[in-house]
């Protein structure tokens, strides 16, 4: 049995068994850094650059990306050396072009161009850069794009995190997508992940509905004998909450005498009686089952499923401690609360309220203390909305303030808001849409695009086809606009053929796959031992596309943006289109030529896969 720890003078519990393993070995055994074909092009680059500016006047000359009409892959400004060296950049530009040609040449790179304005431009050297970057799709294939950017250390994500006997929203959607897509993201990038889901499964609102099951429970069990347990419990909340707000429309002066007895109830559960924590138990054993269910269709999964309720013991040491430490202080009301030097600009933060009561921000920096005990992480991410940025200013400022320099690097990974087309979706159930709901409109209307085409498919392979493409819409409508942004649904353009959309990035692979398909059965077979050749721009524009995968994928976790990840799929599959519209595959006569062509096709294949495995 696990031991409990202690961590800043606060007792924590033992971490509980994962739900599923953690362990992921084999990502601390690459290299580091892997030389992937740009890397190793670029960073010889970057030396040499940097070795000829010390030398020619003890300045540094940074890479830059040259300009879309500059037909270059490196641009070198050397503006900087013009003052020092009393020369025209056109005259350093050439001097310099000279020295990089007259020594040993950065990997994959061609001659120095030097240009009057004041550039040294750099071009790749398509035949050995493209077979180089082949080579390593082959050879790495599920993990091309992978780096060691981690070393093994551990990120925590807080994501999808619904609150119990509840359904989940859109917005839990947003939270659920987003840190699926970053927990692969910061896997493939060498880091150890950790998915916890914060539960709500605390606070004044089980008391209430604590109430509402005593009073109506057996009538909504006869009212709606089928539903499952949730439908049944919402339709409590609901019933409950609509009655309050009519006590408080007849009496707006005085209490609403429901919401009272639902504190009561609350009361009792804090109190630890045993019939109220019965029900929370059900409760939440109920709920998990209904957002497994959603999770499965989403494809994503939780290391651990810890709830609010799971640090009440820690709360009171916490408020103590922080008391004792002068963090926070008792105001003229008995409130415990943290308050922030001018500054700043945070609002003070109660973490007890007047009554002894602790609150949602009383557990979440619970949280954050077990967390940092538990895991050691290098990292904490919060994937939750941007309505509650205030908020986590506040709990990350107390956090701080109470650790000191011990804290882990913490951020608030949040996200916009999603508006739903007007019309069904947003009145269906009254006041909230549902998550489920709308990944079932997805998968319908997906399905009713497949019935469109006719096509000779089972029943079984059209289920899971409308399903692959249905959810895969909705994800990627989700992070193809990125994470900060409020976003919004349009069902046309989610289940496009023809725009930036899950199903084309779909179509794309599966033309890629169906063409080696058919070289199969014509039996042509692919020899990954011999040089390819790129004789159309468009093989070499494509084939330098794929070679940035692994930089996109640095640059995700730099920014905690898989929307990098989403653009970068997304012109795989429009330079493969283009690839396939203007060359030949199987039908080129030119053996030499047609291997190549197999060989960029299977390799697309497989970056695009990766990339819609990333983006979950
Ligand atoms: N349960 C909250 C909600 O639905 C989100 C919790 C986010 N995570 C956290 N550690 N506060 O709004």
């Amino acid at each position: 049995m696990a031991k409990d720890l202690e961590i800043f003078g606060i007792t924590v519990p033992a971490l509980p068994a994962s739900e599923i393993s953690i362990a992921s070995p084999d990502l601390i055994l690459f290299p580091k850094p892997i030389d992937y074909p740009w890397n190793r092009a670029e960073a010889g680059l970057r030396k040499q650059a940097a070795a000829i500016g010390q030398q020619a006047a003890a300045v540094d000359l940074t890479l830059e990306a040259p300009p879309p009409n500059v037909s270059a892959d490196f641009a070198l400004a050397i503006h900087r050396l013009a003052k020092p060296l009393g020369k025209t950049p056109g005259q350093i530009a050439a001097e310099l072009a000279a020295d990089f040609n007259s020594g040993p040449k950065a990997p994959f790179i061609k001659a120095a161009a030097p240009t009057q304005s004041g550039y040294v431009n750099f071009g790749i050297d398509v035949p050995s850069f493209g077979n180089a970057v082949l080579e390593s799709i082959e050879k790495k294939r599920e993990s091309y794009g992978n780096e060691n950017l981690g070393n093994g250390e551990t990120v925590v994500i807080d994501c999808s995190s619904p609150n119990v006997a509840k359904y989940m929203s859109v917005g839990h959607l947003r939270s659920t997508v987003i840190g699926e897509s970053l927990a692969r993201i910061y896997r493939a990038g060498g880091y150890t992940v950790i998915r916890d889901n914060h539960l709500g499964d605390w606070g004044t609102q089980f008391g209430i509905l604590g109430r509402a099951k005593e009073l109506w429970g057996e009538e909504v069990d006869s009212e709606m004998p089928n539903a499952d347990p949730v439908q049944k419990l919402y339709r409590l909340y609901v019933k409950i909450n609509d009655e309050i707000e009519k006590e408080k429309a007849a009496n707006p002066e005085g209490e609403s005498a429901l919401e009272k007895e639902g504190r009561e109830w609350f009361r009792r559960l804090e109190q630890g009686d045993p019939r109220a924590l019965e029900l929370l138990k059900l409760t939440t054993k109920q709920s998990l089952q209904e957002f497994k269910r959603v999770y499965k269709l989403l494809g994503s999964e939780y290391e651990y499923y810890l709830g609010e309720s799971f640090y009440l013991p820690m709360l009171p040491q916490i408020i103590r401690a922080m008391q004792k430490k002068n963090v926070a202080t008792k105001d003229e009301r008995e409130a415990v609360v943290v308050e922030f030097p001018e500054g700043k600009n945070i609002k003070n933060l109660v973490i007890q309220k007047s009554d002894g009561a602790s609150l949602y921000s009383t557990r979440d920096l619970a949280t954050l203390i077990a967390r940092t005990a538990w895991f050691k992480p290098d990292k904490v991410l919060y994937v939750v909305g941007a309505d509650q940025k205030d908020y986590f200013r506040q709990v990350f400022g107390a956090f701080d303030a109470f650790v000191g320099k011990d804290a882990p690097v913490v951020e608030h990974t949040y996200f916009g808001t999603v508006s739903l087309p007007e019309g069904k979706m947003s009145t269906r159930k009254g006041r909230v849409v549902f998550l489920e709901d709308v990944l079932n409109e997805a998968i319908a209307r997906a399905k009713n695009k497949i019935g469109e085409t006719d096509r000779d498919l089972s029943d079984k392979e059209i289920e899971q086809i409308s399903r692959q493409i249905g959810v895969g819409a909705v994800i990627y409508m989700d992070l193809g606009q990125g994470r900060t942004r409020n976003i919004q649904f349009d069902w046309d353009q989610a289940l496009s053929l023809e725009g930036n959309s899950a199903p084309y990035i779909q179509y794309s692979h599966a033309r890629g796959k169906s063409v080696l398909r058919r070289a199969a059965s014509e039996k042509i077979k692919i020899d990954i031992t011999r040089d390819a050749v790129f004789d159309l721009p468009i093989e070499a524009d494509l084939v330098k596309h794929l070679s940035k995968f692994p930089q996109a994928i640095a640059r995700t976790i730099e920014a905690n943006e898989p929307s990098i990840i989403a653009a970068f799929t997304y012109k795989a599959a429009d330079l493969f289109n283009k690839f396939y519209k203007e060359a030949l595959i199987i039908r080129e006569k030119d053996p030499v030529r047609r291997n190549s062509r197999l060989r960029l096709t299977s390799a697309t294949a497989q970056v695009i896969k990766n990339g819609l495995y990333l983006l979950g």
